[in-house]
């Protein structure tokens, strides 16, 4: 019904009978004169509309019933495509509400033409890829009143004769979430009829201009995630304020208590500046009608609890990492009558005042407790029976997680992680009688023995890094909502249930499951990680993994799997990471037609510790997605904990790998986000190592070593410029080592002992700097770290065996020690963005605020 097609269609018919009708549930179509339906179907042939099937019902044209003219055009979600210049849209000069939003007008600026549209009242391009400067011709659009550019790459300082400060009727300016820098210049004053202005999650800068205080309209003022500075009272005769979001920014000063009451103000973030001091309690905070007070991240000093609690109508309340000395007690907070949301993260609480009646108001609905030395289950949860969501991470809790907390009639979030907590007190039934559970995250704590069944409505379950023992609950099975389910690092026994086919997420590493991997996966499988290392799996790869074409992350490693190598796998679209190491497998790892192994997006391949033969042909590495050194930051493997503008936290856990490679620091390894590796080390390999392995240009780690390679070292190894671990031990290489491995900046670890090669070690800083052991137990190496000068022999001969037995030992632990390690998993943060959202003011909703990035 709303593809714009249909929509066209419509148009024609509606011309052709002359008459009006409504074709949209709630929008009246009126006719449009005939050049305007034609200039609107070329208009429509611009673009590939193949996403006008799914969007917004909403969207539609509309025209004047006197001029028959195009008054109002609304395409959001539709369009895909460059918008040109010389675009048909251009032509409807009587165009007074123009709705592009979230249309893919890929890597274009924002055409000048657009001034040609001077009857133009609303204006709104969100969502878009539009590049570069808002085009000077905006100045025509005189009658504008509302421009919404947000989320668009629009960049560059905002001049003090840019044509947005020509609107002078705009009452709401929307340039949040682009890559504007510069100082807001004082020509923002002349937009006197501003009510709403964001300038949200851009590089802007300096000082707010004194010219600010003209915009005596505004009502919600945006300014959050940038880099401005000042001290208040910044926007003090700002009285129409309902609100103001300055969070993530430098501003600095002590808080006014008037701006606490200023008449209006219902909202105001100040979450992470460099604000101090106290506030004066306030004598008329009864009239306040504030709602929600985010000063978490600061520097305060002094009283500002007590101010605080003389907000009654407060909902949301965030005060994490206030620094103070004294504990914070929770009964401070009983005149808060409406309080949903309290964060307190960061802060020492009051023991008693979490044990019961402390009076915390009842109406919570989110707690966020996380870092605050608590020590035993707060028992003040008991009484608050709207309580959806709860974190309590990386606190020191001690003992059962208590049977009531399953009883609360709307809890559905769940975070535990990193406690002291070993178990579930009361019934096992409990836990599964929760009506309303959807993530529960228990990783990190000392829980022990069986898993009890989980409750019907779960989604995400995490248990990670306990002592569960026993069999995975075969309950689990008809727990249809679970997406995601990590029981990693734990003592699991028995087989994997044949039932876990619906999953996203499935994280089993680290027990001692048997059996093999069930081959349960369905066509439109939405795996995208499966991870069953370190367990006693045997049997073969399923080969219904074919099913999962979305799957990214699939690790094996560690079993007893008895399998050829799976090229059928590269099928799979999205695989990035394949690990087989440790396990049975044998056979050749290149095919008979001698080509390119050719997985499509394959980063990370580790199969060592098995029997694999063969040798593999000159062109294997090439078309790998790993000779590209950028990386989608969306598709990086690590683990985000966000903070929203609500005062809520999110976790995301990605997919994290630990790569152990001799020389790679683990802590990059996590964080990197373009990075590749591969470990064929320990089988049975053969032949040349091939020079494609040039190729992969994203290569930080190699393992060849233990194996039975010949010939030379490639010298398209130099090429390998973020290379930071090369092991070619235990093989029978000869020739000489490639003089350009020298050039190799961030080469940390390079062994290439017990082979044949001869000559000398190419002398820079960072292979002289290896021990001797990388180089010894060759036929002929010379020059630093060995002691043979390359101008005659130094050292005896009987002394130079010895010590080669004692570092040969070290070497093969050495790849005995490469393992790797993943941790948790997906958890979804979107339940509780929902959830909050839900009690989100309506003007909260119109701006999303940012999300405050912390890597843990
Ligand atoms: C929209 O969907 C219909 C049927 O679902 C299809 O026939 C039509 O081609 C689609 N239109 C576009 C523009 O993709
Ligand atoms: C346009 O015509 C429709 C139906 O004929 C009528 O309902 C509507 O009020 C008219 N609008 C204006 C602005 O005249
Ligand atoms: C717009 O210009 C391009 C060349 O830049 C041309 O290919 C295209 O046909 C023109 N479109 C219209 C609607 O005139
Ligand atoms: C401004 O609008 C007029 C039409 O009213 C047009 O002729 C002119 O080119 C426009 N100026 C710019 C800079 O787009
Ligand atoms: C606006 O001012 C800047 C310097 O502040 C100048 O470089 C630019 O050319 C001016 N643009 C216009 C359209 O006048
Ligand atoms: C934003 O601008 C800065 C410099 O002003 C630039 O370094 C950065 O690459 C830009 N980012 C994007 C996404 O355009
Ligand atoms: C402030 O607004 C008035 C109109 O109310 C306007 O005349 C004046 O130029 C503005 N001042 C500044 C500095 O923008
Ligand atoms: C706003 O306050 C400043 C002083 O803080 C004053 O100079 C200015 O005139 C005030 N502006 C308005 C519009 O009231
Ligand atoms: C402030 O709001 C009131 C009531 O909404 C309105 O009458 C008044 O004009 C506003 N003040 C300014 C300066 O816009
Ligand atoms: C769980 O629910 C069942 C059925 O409603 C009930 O019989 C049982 O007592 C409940 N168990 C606990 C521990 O609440
Ligand atoms: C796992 O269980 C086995 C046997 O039940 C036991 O020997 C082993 O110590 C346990 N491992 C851990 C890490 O708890
Ligand atoms: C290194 O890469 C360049 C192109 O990126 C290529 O021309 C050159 O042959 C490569 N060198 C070696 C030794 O493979």
């Amino acid at each position: 019904m709303s593809g714009l097609y249909l929509l066209l269609l419509s148009i024609l018919l509606l011309c052709c009978t002359g008459s009006a009708s409504s074709i949209f549930s709630s929008n009246i179509l009126v006719a449009c004169h005939p050049r305007h339906v034609q200039a609107l179907t070329q208009f429509k042939n611009e673009f590939d509309t193949r996403g006008c099937n799914h969007s917004d019902y909403s969207n539609g044209v509309w025209c004047d019933n006197s001029t028959v003219a195009v008054t109002k055009l609304k395409l959001t979600a539709c369009l895909s495509g460059p918008l040109k210049s010389n675009s048909s849209l251009f032509q409807f000069h009587e165009l007074r509400y123009l709705g592009l939003s979230q249309n893919s007008f890929t890597l274009s600026s924002v055409p000048s033409e657009f001034g040609n549209l001077n009857k133009l009242e609303i204006l709104d391009l969100s969502f878009n890829g539009f590049l570069g400067q808002v085009p000077s011709s905006f100045c025509n659009l005189s009658l504008l009143s509302q421009l919404d550019l947000s989320y668009n790459h629009l960049s560059g300082p905002l001049n003090p004769n840019s044509s947005l400060f020509g609107l002078h009727h705009i009452s709401y300016l929307n340039l949040a979430f682009n890559n504007f820098s510069s100082s807001i210049p004082s020509e923002i004053g002349n937009l006197n009829k501003l009510q709403v202005l964001s300038l949200s999650s851009n590089g802007f800068i300096g000082q707010l201009p004194p010219t600010f205080s003209n915009l005596t309209g505004l009502t919600g003022l945006y300014l959050d995630q940038n880099k401005l500075s000042g001290s208040f009272p910044l926007v003090l005769n700002l009285t129409n304020l309902s609100a103001l979001e300055l969070s993530h920014n430098q501003f600095t000063g002590t808080i006014p208590s008037s701006l606490l009451t200023m008449p209006f103000i219902t909202s105001i973030s100040l979450f992470d500046n460099h604000l101090t001091g106290s506030i004066e309690v306030p004598n008329s905070s009864s009239s306040s009608r504030l709602e929600r007070l985010l000063l978490g991240n600061n520097y305060f000093e002094g009283k500002i609890l007590e101010p605080i609690s003389k907000f009654t109508t407060l909902m949301y309340l965030d005060i994490s990492f206030l620094n103070t000395s004294y504990p914070i007690d929770l009964s401070l907070f009983s005149s808060l009558k409406s309080l949903v949301a309290l964060e307190i993260s960061g802060n020492n609480i009051s023991p008693a005042s979490l044990r019961a009646s402390s009076g915390i108001p009842l109406s919570m609905v989110s707690l966020i407790l996380s870092g605050c030395g608590i020590s035993e289950f707060p028992h003040i949860l008991k009484t608050l029976k709207k309580l959806a969501y709860i974190d309590l991470y990386e606190n020191r809790i001690k003992g059962k997680i208590p049977e009531w907390l399953w009883s609360l009639p709307r809890l559905s979030t769940v975070n535990l992680i990193s406690n002291y907590i070993n178990g579930f007190g009361g019934s096992a039934e409990a836990l599964a009688n929760s009506t309303s559970m959807l993530i529960l995250n228990l990783d990190t704590n000392y829980f022990e023995g069986a898993l009890p069944d989980l409750p019907l409505s779960i989604s995400v379950f995490s248990a990670g890094y306990n002592s569960f023992t026993g069999e995975i609950p075969l309950s689990i099975c008809n727990r249809s909502s679970l997406v995601t389910l990590a029981l990693n690092y734990n003592n699991f026994t028995g087989q994997i249930p044949q039932c876990l086919s619906k999953l996203m997420f499935l994280n089993l590493r680290k027990n001692n499951l048997e059996g093999s991997l069930p081959d349960i996966f369905y066509t439109d499988s939405s795996l995208t990680t499966l991870d069953v290392g370190y367990n006693r799996l045997t049997g073969k790869l399923p080969k219904s993994l074919l099913n999962c074409s979305s799957l990214r992350f699939l690790s094996i490693d560690n079993n007893r799997i008895k399998d050829t190598f799976p090229f059928w796998l590269k099928a799979l679209p999205n695989l990035k990471v394949l690990t087989l190491s440790s396990n049975k497998f044998y056979g050749s790892i290149s095919l008979l037609d001698q080509g390119p192994l050719g997985f499509p997006e394959l980063r990370i391949l580790e199969i060592s510790g098995n029997k694999f033969t063969g040798s593999l042909p000159p062109n294997y590495f090439e078309n790998w997605k790993a000779s590209s050194l950028t990386m989608n930051q969306d598709e990086a493997l690590y683990m985000i904990y966000t903070r929203n503008a609500y005062g809520s936290i999110t976790y995301t856990y990605r997919n994290v790998i630990d790569l152990r490679y001799k020389g790679l620091h683990l802590e990059q390894a996590n964080v990197l986000t373009s990075y590749s590796a591969i470990d064929f080390s320990g089988n049975l390999l053969q032949g040349q190592i091939p020079e494609s392995i040039g190729l992969l240009k994203a290569l930080i780690a190699i393992n060849f070593s233990n194996n039975a390679f010949t010939g030379h070292i490639p010298l398209s190894l130099t090429n390998l410029t973020v290379l930071e671990s090369l092991d070619l031990s235990n093989n029978n290489l000869s020739g000489t080592i490639p003089n350009g491995l020298r050039g190799i900046s961030f080469l940390e670890y390079i062994n290439v002992s017990h082979n044949q090669l001869r000559g000398e070690i190419p002398q820079g800083t960072q292979i002289t700097g290896q021990p001797k052991s990388s180089f010894e137990g060759n036929a002929g190496l010379c020059g630093l770290p060995l002691d043979e000068s390359c101008f005659g022999t130094s050292a005896p001969p009987i002394q130079q065996q010895k010590q080669e037995d004692g570092e040969e030992e070290e070497a093969v632990l050495n790849w005995k020690a490469v393992v790797i390690g993943y941790g948790p998993g997906v958890l979804f943060g979107l339940a509780i963005a929902q959830l909050i959202a839900s009690y989100k003011p309506e003007w909260l909703v119109k701006i999303i605020g940012p999300n405050k990035r912390r890597n843990r």
